[in-house]
């Protein structure tokens, strides 16, 4: 039952989202109060200490509180530290205009809602927690990871602090005291801070005039921050089994890393102005990487929470990766772009939990599913297709009315966006013995492995089609379901997730987004002790398995944490450069990873490709940033010097001397735009950094992405140091182009058989 309340409280959260939707579509009149997020610029006077800073942001503020129909409120939501420069308030649009004027104002914008990068329907369970893919050498010693998400169940037992030494020195953060539910005394050497910020969350629910039950506690209501903590450093926990299947031990990439949670969310919904409160704290706390599996919509970079706090990490040493978002498979779907950030998609691993249908006339096929009853006969049933009259229209098996069907096995198709558990409902009430469930054509090949509750098979669209044609050319069709159980490898692995969120970035097209691409389907990680699954098995668990660029975050943060633990002189964009240029694109056949689709997957969808845990940590050379080299090309992207200030928190000059094109940012990888009025050619230079043998020499090799020809100058590198910077120039000239939209290639700087350097190449052609 206890899921069911879950279930009421997130269609309230969906309610919530409604509204305010609705109210920001231009129902709200102009004296209408709403949380705005306001940046502003840091007062000549020097350093405020904390009471000073409150009252110059204060000084923004209109003399009058904020009053609302019902009764006043505060107008302060949050003041954000010297890290942020601004603050969140209670104001009207006219306010916010009259603002604008005093000295100082650099931008404002209004709060908005982001949302779990998980897949919709999180029923998923685990059966073996093998994670033996990816073992490695650190363990993340010394470093801590903070998490912006919803929460953490401190009892878990991947929480242990057994053989965990104590935080490291620098550390300035704590676990707050919420009362009986949560306080300092569930934290240990492996929990080592706890937060809530949740003003923006309630300042949402009282524009919407909902009521909220308790919440002012990092406790985690929803299961997604236990699962996401767990991934990043959650520790050895041996025998791990959910409801008696396979057993294994369960483990974080980090397992020895250090966690600070903070909780940001409230029921599911995330807020703006709460995420910039946790990210700020995290900073000032001292956390060394930051992990956030949320995403709203693609934003300019002065009015995306996530890129300008996570600024002010990357100027303290902080690293910071993102989900990609779940909105794929088409192009131009991503968010959590800006280049100091590492932008993360998903794909699967290389194991299935099969259920395969088998036809009378032996042929089988792949399928999905984690309710695998032993007691399921695999004598052949009937097998029907209850499309109308036969005809082969629409069989959705949400709408299915006929009886028809009374102990057979039914052939369904997967709605867009249905619940695939929910089909499989309605087959068992009318009666049906099994379910096989074919994917709509845009999901292709893509399979998930669904607690469904009667026995069921998720097949592709192509192997649904051959259901169907079957059943269209016999008399008496018959199937049954065989029952595999886990597999390893018995498919090509990894594919690009169907849901992860594809490039080219909207922001900022002359930077290759997703950087990357890690596991994100099917993951099994810690899950609330106090929580089932679904409403159809009510015994809490300790394990869930669940599928977003959610799951895939959480582990390259971890794996960030071990490259900070073994090379704690890198910057961010160093642990970034690593991982990007020893990613690997091809599978476990050695043909190139592949998408849904089951043809080869583009640059939008994997970015450098596969993280390659192993050799991230010995790259050879590096492309290395620091934070103010992000200002020229912020200039360039044609920010005006406010909105730059605002991303960056410090007085700007933008001139043409200073400003740089997207393509010249000293990034690992290229992404280059040409369009039909501008430059046939695009020269960017490239400086790397030798973190390998101090003597060394590199030769490149190019791939010519399609209609593009790729000039390298130098085209050999030789260094006698390390730490040692050599530069070169790369040349992009557009040939015949036809009417491609978009191709790709690489350049790969390689030392003997050693070292392989690859930057990916990506190119738009707009017309
Ligand atoms: C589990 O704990 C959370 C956080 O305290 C609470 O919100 C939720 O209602 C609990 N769920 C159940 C089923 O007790
Ligand atoms: C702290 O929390 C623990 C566990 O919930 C509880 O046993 C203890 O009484 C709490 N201590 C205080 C001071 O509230
Ligand atoms: C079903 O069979 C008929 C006759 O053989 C054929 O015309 C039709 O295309 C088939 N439909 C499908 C969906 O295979
Ligand atoms: C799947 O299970 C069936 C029996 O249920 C067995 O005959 C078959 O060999 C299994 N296939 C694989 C690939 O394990
Ligand atoms: C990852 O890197 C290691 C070490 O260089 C290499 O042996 C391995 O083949 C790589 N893995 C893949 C899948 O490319
Ligand atoms: C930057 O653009 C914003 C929005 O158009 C404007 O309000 C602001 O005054 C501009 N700042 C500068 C320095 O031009
Ligand atoms: C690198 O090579 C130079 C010249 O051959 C030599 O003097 C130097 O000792 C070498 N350095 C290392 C670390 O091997």
């Amino acid at each position: 039952m206890e899921q069911r309340n879950g279930a009421q409280v997130l269609k309230r959260g969906n309610t919530i989202m409604l509204f305010i939707f609705i109210s920001h579509l231009g129902l709200a009149s102009a004296n209408q109060l709403r949380t705005y997020i306001v940046l502003v610029r840091k007062p000549e006077a020097g350093t405020l200490n904390s009471q000073e800073r409150e009252s110059w942001y204060g000084s923004f503020l209109p003399d009058t509180p904020a009053t609302s129909s019902s009764s006043s409120e505060p107008r302060m939501v949050y003041a954000y530290s010297e890290l942020i420069h601004g603050f969140a308030a209670r104001l009207t649009s006219e306010e916010v205009e009259s603002m604008k004027a005093k000295d100082g104002f650099l931008h404002a914008y209004p709060d908005k809602l982001l949302r779990l990068q998980t897949t919709r329907t999180p029923e998923f369970l685990g059966l073996s927690p093998n994670l033996g893919l990816w073992r490695h050498s650190g363990f993340g010693n010394g470093i801590i990871v903070g998490l912006l998400d919803t929460g953490i169940w401190p009892e878990h037992p991947s929480l242990s602090d057994s053989g965990m030494p104590l935080p490291p020195k620098k550390w300035k953060g704590k676990c707050v005291d919420a009362g009986k539910d949560f306080n300092s005394s569930l934290c240990n050497n492996k929990l080592i801070g706890a937060y809530v910020y949740n003003r923006g969350s309630k300042a949402m629910l009282m524009d919407a005039r909902e009521e909220w039950d308790e919440i002012d506690t990092p406790r985690d209501d929803y299961g997604h921050g236990t699962h996401t903590a767990t991934t990043a450093a959650g520790a050895f926990v041996p025998h791990a089994d959910i409801y008696g299947f396979a057993k294994g031990t369960a483990r974080g990439m980090a397992p020895h890393a250090h966690l600070a949670v903070y909780k940001v969310c409230v029921i599911g919904n995330c807020m703006d102005s709460d995420i910039l409160a946790g990210l700020d704290q995290a900073v000032q706390d001292g956390v060394d990487v930051v992990s956030i599996s949320l995403g709203g919509d693609s934003r300019p970079f002065y009015e995306d929470a996530i890129a300008i706090g996570a600024f002010s990490a990357i100027q303290k040493g902080v690293f910071v990766s993102c989900a990609a978002g779940n909105n794929g498979p088409d192009h131009y779907t991503l968010s959590s772009d800006a280049p100091w950030l590492l932008t993360v998609g998903a794909s699967t691993l290389d194991r299935a939990i099969r259920a395969n249908p088998k036809l009378e006339n032996s042929e089988t096929f792949l399928g999905e599913s984690l309710f695998q009853p032993k007691d399921f006969k695999e004598t052949p049933l009937p097998l029907v297709f209850p499309g109308k009259d036969g005809d082969f229209i629409k069989a959705q098996c949400e709408e299915l009315t006929t009886k028809e069907i009374s102990g057979k096995v039914v052939l369904c198709e997967r709605a867009l966006g249905s619940d695939m558990v929910m089909e499989g409902e309605v087959v068992l009430k009318m009666g049906g013995a099994a379910m096989i469930l074919m994917n709509d054509e845009r999901n292709a090949y893509a399979l998930m492995a669904s607690r469904h509750i009667l026995p069921a098979a998720h097949v592709s669209f192509a192997d649904g089609n051959k259901i169907k044609a079957y059943i269209n050319s016999t008399k008496n069709p018959t199937a049954t379901i065989l029952f595999n159980g886990t597999v390893f490898r018995d498919t090509a692995a990894p594919v690009v997730a169907v849901f992860s969120s594809r490039g080219p970035s909207l922001q900022s097209p002359g930077i290759l987004k997703p950087d990357i691409i890690g596991p994100g389907m099917e993951i099994l990680a810690g899950w609330p002790l106090n929580m089932s699954l679904s409403e159809h098995d009510t015994k809490p668990t300790a394990f869930n398995m669940i599928s977003g660029t959610s799951m895939s975050t959480p582990h390259l943060s971890g794996l960030a944490a071990m490259l900070k633990s073994s090379h704690p002189e890198w910057s961010p964009a160093a642990i970034k450069s690593a991982m990007i240029t020893t990613a690997y694109i091809l599978n476990t056949e050695g043909k190139p990873i592949t998408d849904q689709t089951h043809n080869p997957a583009d640059i939008f969808a994997v970015g450098a490709g596969h993280v390659n845990i192993t050799q991230a940590a010995d790259p050879g050379l590096v492309y290395d940033l620091n934070a103010d080299d992000y200002i020229p090309y912020l200039c360039g992207l044609g920010y005006n010097e406010t909105q730059v200030e605002a991303i960056t928190k410090s007085k700007v000059h933008c001139s043409k001397e200073t400003s740089i094109t997207q393509g010249e940012l000293n990034y690992p990888s290229f992404s280059v735009v040409f369009s039909s009025q501008g430059p046939s050619s695009f020269s960017f230079s490239r400086t790397v950094t030798n973190v390998g043998d101090a003597n060394s020499s590199y030769e490149v090799e190019a791939v010519e992405p399609k209609g593009v020809s790729v000039k390298v100058k130098p085209n050999k590198l030789e260094f006698t140091e390390v730490n040692q910077k050599k530069s070169y120039q790369v040349v992009f000239s557009k040939e015949g182009v036809g009417s491609l939209e978009f191709s790709e290639g690489h350049i790969k700087w390689y030392s003997g058989s050693k070292y392989e350097v690859r930057s990916p190449i990506a190119v738009i052609f707009r017309r």
